[in-house]
């Protein structure tokens, strides 16, 4: 079910999640709450959401995006739908890199963010799965950013030239 996406200014978007417990891993509930999340970001074309954004606050991310819907962006490469709960992102290295993030709860804006380039990630699916990894493509900077919201984060809180915050429609 398309849920409304909470907006910037909304307090349950600056909580931290919690994690899920392993009582809840395959459950109907948890289930229902990712197809909810799995509905909103396909209807609002983001490439990413967080549970928190739906005033859920559990450690629930999906991620999922092909460059052929993709016009903000070139070369992003393609990521097939990812259930990612109770992730954890450690930086590889000292390099970072920038890019113009968006993010459904803060619509209509665009602003420059600098972040790890590479990271190393852990995280379970919905049925409990562990999965782990290094990256370095658009994914390590999706979920970065989608691992912020699950610690009450949001980007512009990020943003170290807050001029570079700028309408995606400048007109
Ligand atoms: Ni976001």
């Amino acid at each position: 079910m398309i849920k409304q996406v909470l907006k910037m200014g909304n307090p349950s978007l600056l909580e931290k999640s919690l994690p899920i417990t392993k009582e809840e891993f395959g459950s109907a509930e948890l289930l229902r709450l990712i197809e909810d999340l799995v509905d909103t970001q396909r209807h609002y074309g983001g490439i990413g959401i967080a549970a928190p954004q739906i005033g859920v606050n559990k450690q629930i991310v999906i991620i999922e995006y092909y460059q052929k819907d993709i016009t903000r962006y070139t070369d992003i490469g393609d990521c097939p739908l990812k259930v990612i709960i109770n992730p954890k992102i450690i930086p590889i290295g000292e390099e970072e890199s920038a890019m113009n993030e968006g993010c459904l709860s803060v619509p209509g804006l665009r602003g420059e963010v600098f972040r790890p380039t590479v990271i190393y990630y852990e995280y379970y699916d919905q049925y409990g799965n562990f999965f782990s990894g290094e990256d370095s493509s658009v994914f390590a900077r999706v979920l970065q950013h989608e691992c912020d919201h699950l610690n009450g984060i949001l980007y512009p809180m990020r943003m170290r030239d807050i001029s570079k915050l700028a309408f995606v429609d400048l007109n």
